[in-house]
Protein backbone atom coordinates (compact mmCIF):
# COMPACT_ATOMS: atom_id res chain seq x y z
CA UNK A 1 0.00 0.00 0.00
CA UNK A 2 1.19 3.51 -0.90
CA UNK A 3 2.28 5.80 1.59
CA UNK A 4 -0.49 8.69 0.83
CA UNK A 5 -3.06 5.84 0.53
CA UNK A 6 -1.97 4.22 3.79
CA UNK A 7 -2.11 7.92 5.46
CA UNK A 8 -5.47 8.64 4.10
CA UNK A 9 -6.98 5.46 5.96
CA UNK A 10 -5.03 6.68 9.06
CA UNK A 11 -6.17 10.23 8.95
CA UNK A 12 -9.44 11.94 7.78
CA UNK A 13 -8.51 13.17 4.84
CA UNK A 14 -11.77 15.81 3.98
CA UNK A 15 -10.12 19.02 3.27
CA UNK A 16 -11.43 22.88 4.13
CA UNK A 17 -12.17 25.22 1.89
CA UNK A 18 -12.53 28.59 3.47
CA UNK A 19 -14.53 31.35 1.71
CA UNK A 20 -13.50 34.95 2.48
CA UNK A 21 -15.93 36.92 0.91
CA UNK A 22 -18.00 37.81 3.83
CA UNK A 23 -14.46 39.42 5.01
CA UNK A 24 -15.15 41.89 1.96
CA UNK A 25 -18.64 41.91 3.14
CA UNK A 26 -17.72 43.52 5.96
CA UNK A 27 -15.18 45.93 4.33
CA UNK A 28 -17.51 47.08 1.94
CA UNK A 29 -20.16 48.47 4.41
CA UNK A 30 -17.82 51.52 5.07
CA UNK A 31 -15.92 51.29 1.47
CA UNK A 32 -13.00 50.66 3.67
CA UNK A 33 -9.39 49.00 3.83
CA UNK A 34 -10.46 46.62 6.41
CA UNK A 35 -10.59 43.84 7.12
CA UNK A 36 -8.56 42.86 4.26
CA UNK A 37 -9.59 39.95 2.78
CA UNK A 38 -5.89 38.61 2.06
CA UNK A 39 -4.71 38.96 5.90
CA UNK A 40 -8.08 36.67 6.40
CA UNK A 41 -6.85 33.97 3.23
CA UNK A 42 -3.18 34.22 5.28
CA UNK A 43 -4.29 33.35 8.49
CA UNK A 44 -6.90 31.00 6.98
CA UNK A 45 -4.16 28.95 5.52
CA UNK A 46 -2.12 29.21 8.15
CA UNK A 47 -4.96 27.44 10.67
CA UNK A 48 -5.21 24.61 8.52
CA UNK A 49 -7.07 25.80 5.45
CA UNK A 50 -6.83 23.56 1.98
CA UNK A 51 -8.38 26.46 -0.20
CA UNK A 52 -9.12 29.57 -0.34
CA UNK A 53 -12.56 30.36 -2.01
CA UNK A 54 -13.49 34.21 -3.50
CA UNK A 55 -16.51 34.38 -5.61
CA UNK A 56 -16.45 37.51 -7.96
CA UNK A 57 -20.15 38.48 -7.67
CA UNK A 58 -21.15 40.88 -11.35
CA UNK A 59 -22.02 43.35 -8.90
CA UNK A 60 -18.92 43.42 -7.17
CA UNK A 61 -21.18 43.50 -3.77
CA UNK A 62 -18.06 41.95 -2.12
CA UNK A 63 -14.73 40.72 -3.45
CA UNK A 64 -13.41 43.15 -5.83
CA UNK A 65 -10.95 42.25 -9.10
CA UNK A 66 -8.27 44.00 -7.40
CA UNK A 67 -8.38 41.36 -3.96
CA UNK A 68 -8.38 38.51 -6.88
CA UNK A 69 -5.09 39.47 -7.96
CA UNK A 70 -3.73 40.10 -4.75
CA UNK A 71 -4.37 36.86 -3.28
CA UNK A 72 -3.49 35.14 -6.96
CA UNK A 73 0.26 36.31 -5.67
CA UNK A 74 -0.42 35.57 -2.07
CA UNK A 75 -2.02 32.27 -1.31
CA UNK A 76 -0.17 29.27 -1.28
CA UNK A 77 -3.16 26.98 -1.59
CA UNK A 78 -5.68 26.57 -3.99
CA UNK A 79 -7.40 29.55 -5.12
CA UNK A 80 -10.71 28.48 -5.97
CA UNK A 81 -12.87 31.49 -7.71
CA UNK A 82 -16.87 30.46 -7.78
CA UNK A 83 -18.03 32.71 -10.70
CA UNK A 84 -20.83 32.72 -12.98
CA UNK A 85 -20.57 32.18 -16.94
CA UNK A 86 -20.87 35.74 -17.44
CA UNK A 87 -18.70 36.69 -20.89
CA UNK A 88 -16.72 39.65 -18.64
CA UNK A 89 -16.28 37.13 -15.75
CA UNK A 90 -14.86 34.73 -17.89
CA UNK A 91 -12.51 36.98 -18.93
CA UNK A 92 -11.18 37.79 -15.80
CA UNK A 93 -10.91 34.52 -14.97
CA UNK A 94 -8.61 33.93 -17.90
CA UNK A 95 -6.13 36.36 -17.13
CA UNK A 96 -6.33 35.48 -13.34
CA UNK A 97 -6.13 31.56 -13.67
CA UNK A 98 -7.02 30.09 -10.36
CA UNK A 99 -6.04 26.23 -9.57
CA UNK A 100 -9.88 25.92 -9.85
CA UNK A 101 -12.92 27.80 -10.99
CA UNK A 102 -16.70 26.72 -9.50
CA UNK A 103 -19.21 27.58 -11.98
CA UNK A 104 -22.71 29.10 -10.08
CA UNK A 105 -25.85 30.01 -10.60
CA UNK A 106 -25.95 33.98 -10.10
CA UNK A 107 -28.81 36.01 -9.61
CA UNK A 108 -28.69 39.50 -9.04
CA UNK A 109 -31.28 39.95 -5.61
CA UNK A 110 -30.23 36.93 -3.85
CA UNK A 111 -28.53 37.14 -0.42
CA UNK A 112 -26.24 34.25 -1.59
CA UNK A 113 -25.91 31.30 -4.25
CA UNK A 114 -29.62 30.04 -3.57
CA UNK A 115 -29.60 26.82 -5.45
CA UNK A 116 -27.48 24.99 -8.00
CA UNK A 117 -26.64 25.22 -11.50
CA UNK A 118 -28.95 23.85 -14.24
CA UNK A 119 -26.72 21.89 -16.19
CA UNK A 120 -29.17 20.21 -17.80
CA UNK A 121 -30.73 23.75 -19.36
CA UNK A 122 -26.95 25.60 -20.04
CA UNK A 123 -25.05 22.62 -21.70
CA UNK A 124 -24.16 24.42 -24.32
CA UNK A 125 -23.04 27.55 -22.31
CA UNK A 126 -21.56 25.31 -19.79
CA UNK A 127 -19.13 23.12 -22.35
CA UNK A 128 -18.31 26.34 -23.59
CA UNK A 129 -17.07 27.98 -20.87
CA UNK A 130 -15.34 24.79 -19.60
CA UNK A 131 -13.56 25.09 -22.76
CA UNK A 132 -12.34 28.13 -22.68
CA UNK A 133 -11.32 27.39 -18.69
CA UNK A 134 -9.43 24.83 -19.60
CA UNK A 135 -7.58 26.34 -22.39
CA UNK A 136 -5.98 28.20 -19.77
CA UNK A 137 -5.46 25.32 -17.59
CA UNK A 138 -7.84 26.07 -14.81
CA UNK A 139 -9.82 22.93 -13.49
CA UNK A 140 -13.58 23.41 -13.59
CA UNK A 141 -16.03 22.43 -11.06
CA UNK A 142 -19.69 22.49 -11.40
CA UNK A 143 -22.31 23.74 -8.04
CA UNK A 144 -25.36 21.60 -8.31
CA UNK A 145 -28.18 20.42 -6.43
CA UNK A 146 -27.95 16.86 -5.21
CA UNK A 147 -29.57 15.09 -7.93
CA UNK A 148 -28.73 12.62 -10.77
CA UNK A 149 -30.17 14.56 -13.60
CA UNK A 150 -27.95 17.19 -12.85
CA UNK A 151 -24.87 15.24 -12.43
CA UNK A 152 -25.29 13.34 -15.54
CA UNK A 153 -25.52 16.71 -17.20
CA UNK A 154 -22.40 17.38 -15.48
CA UNK A 155 -20.63 14.62 -17.15
CA UNK A 156 -22.35 15.05 -20.35
CA UNK A 157 -20.51 18.03 -20.17
CA UNK A 158 -17.16 16.30 -19.86
CA UNK A 159 -16.42 17.79 -16.11
CA UNK A 160 -14.35 16.23 -13.55
CA UNK A 161 -15.54 17.76 -9.98
CA UNK A 162 -18.63 18.95 -8.57
CA UNK A 163 -19.66 20.46 -5.76
CA UNK A 164 -22.98 19.43 -4.28
CA UNK A 165 -24.98 22.62 -2.97
CA UNK A 166 -25.97 21.31 1.08
CA UNK A 167 -28.47 24.53 1.45
CA UNK A 168 -31.26 21.99 1.39
CA UNK A 169 -29.69 19.91 4.23
CA UNK A 170 -28.68 23.12 6.09
CA UNK A 171 -32.04 24.76 5.87
CA UNK A 172 -33.83 21.66 7.30
CA UNK A 173 -36.39 22.44 10.05
CA UNK A 174 -37.21 19.23 11.64
CA UNK A 175 -34.93 15.87 12.15
CA UNK A 176 -36.94 14.25 9.55
CA UNK A 177 -36.22 17.30 6.61
CA UNK A 178 -32.27 16.64 8.20
CA UNK A 179 -32.51 13.09 7.53
CA UNK A 180 -34.33 13.24 3.98
CA UNK A 181 -31.66 15.79 2.83
CA UNK A 182 -28.73 14.10 4.21
CA UNK A 183 -29.68 11.27 2.35
CA UNK A 184 -30.25 13.35 -0.56
CA UNK A 185 -26.59 13.85 -0.34
CA UNK A 186 -25.59 10.51 0.43
CA UNK A 187 -26.90 9.13 -2.67
CA UNK A 188 -25.98 12.22 -4.95
CA UNK A 189 -22.34 11.97 -3.96
CA UNK A 190 -22.27 7.72 -3.99
CA UNK A 191 -23.31 8.01 -7.44
CA UNK A 192 -21.17 11.18 -8.39
CA UNK A 193 -18.18 8.95 -6.92
CA UNK A 194 -19.33 5.92 -8.92
CA UNK A 195 -18.72 8.11 -12.19
CA UNK A 196 -15.08 8.89 -11.34
CA UNK A 197 -16.44 12.40 -10.23
CA UNK A 198 -14.46 14.22 -7.76
CA UNK A 199 -17.21 15.41 -4.96
CA UNK A 200 -17.19 18.75 -2.90
CA UNK A 201 -19.87 20.11 -1.07
CA UNK A 202 -20.83 23.06 0.44
CA UNK A 203 -23.16 26.35 1.71
CA UNK A 204 -24.63 26.95 4.59
CA UNK A 205 -22.54 24.36 6.70
CA UNK A 206 -21.92 25.30 10.60
CA UNK A 207 -20.64 24.24 13.69
CA UNK A 208 -23.53 22.14 14.28
CA UNK A 209 -24.24 20.45 10.89
CA UNK A 210 -21.20 20.17 9.42
CA UNK A 211 -20.00 16.61 10.82
CA UNK A 212 -23.06 14.81 9.34
CA UNK A 213 -21.96 15.97 6.13
CA UNK A 214 -18.54 15.38 6.77
CA UNK A 215 -18.63 11.44 7.12
CA UNK A 216 -20.23 11.05 3.97
CA UNK A 217 -16.78 9.53 2.71
CA UNK A 218 -17.45 10.17 -0.86
CA UNK A 219 -17.07 14.17 -0.29
CA UNK A 220 -13.37 15.35 -0.63
CA UNK A 221 -13.36 18.62 0.30
CA UNK A 222 -15.92 20.82 2.15
CA UNK A 223 -16.07 24.40 1.46
CA UNK A 224 -17.19 26.94 4.16
CA UNK A 225 -17.82 30.46 4.70
CA UNK A 226 -20.21 32.78 6.44
CA UNK A 227 -20.53 30.43 9.78
CA UNK A 228 -16.66 30.74 10.19
CA UNK A 229 -16.93 34.73 9.84
CA UNK A 230 -19.90 34.74 12.02
CA UNK A 231 -17.71 32.72 14.46
CA UNK A 232 -14.48 34.35 13.90
CA UNK A 233 -16.08 38.08 14.67
CA UNK A 234 -17.54 36.77 18.35
CA UNK A 235 -14.13 34.58 19.32
CA UNK A 236 -11.86 38.15 18.24
CA UNK A 237 -14.85 40.39 20.09
CA UNK A 238 -12.90 40.13 23.72
CA UNK A 239 -9.67 40.89 22.63
CA UNK A 240 -10.52 43.78 20.58
CA UNK A 241 -12.76 45.45 23.01
CA UNK A 242 -9.43 45.44 25.57
CA UNK A 243 -7.08 46.61 23.18
CA UNK A 244 -9.03 49.57 22.63
CA UNK A 245 -9.90 50.15 26.22
CA UNK A 246 -6.19 49.77 27.06
CA UNK A 247 -5.78 52.55 23.71
CA UNK A 248 -8.08 55.11 25.69
CA UNK A 249 -6.76 54.18 29.49
CA UNK A 250 -3.33 54.93 27.94
N1 LIG B 1 -19.72 26.81 -2.07
C1 LIG B 1 -20.27 27.61 -3.01
C2 LIG B 1 -20.19 27.19 -4.45
C3 LIG B 1 -20.88 28.84 -2.66
O1 LIG B 1 -21.43 29.61 -3.60
C4 LIG B 1 -20.86 29.23 -1.30
C5 LIG B 1 -21.43 30.56 -0.92
O2 LIG B 1 -20.63 31.57 -1.42
C6 LIG B 1 -20.24 28.38 -0.37
C7 LIG B 1 -19.71 27.16 -0.78
C8 LIG B 1 -20.12 28.73 1.08
O3 LIG B 1 -21.38 28.89 1.64
P1 LIG B 1 -21.50 29.50 3.11
O4 LIG B 1 -20.97 30.90 3.05
O5 LIG B 1 -22.95 29.41 3.39
O6 LIG B 1 -20.66 28.64 3.99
Amino acid sequence: MCGAKLTALIFNMLKLGVNIDHVATVREIRHGIEPEPVNAALLAESSGADSIVVHLREDRRHIKEKDLFVLRKTIKTKMNLEMSIAPEIVKIACRLKPDQATLVPEKRQELTTEGGLDVISNLKKIAQVKNTLGEQGIGVSLFIDPEKKQIDAALKVGIKMIELHTGRFAEAKNKQQVQRYLKELKIAAKYAKAKGLRVFAGHGLDYYNVCLVADIKEIEELNIGYSIVCRAVLMGFEEAVREMKALIKR
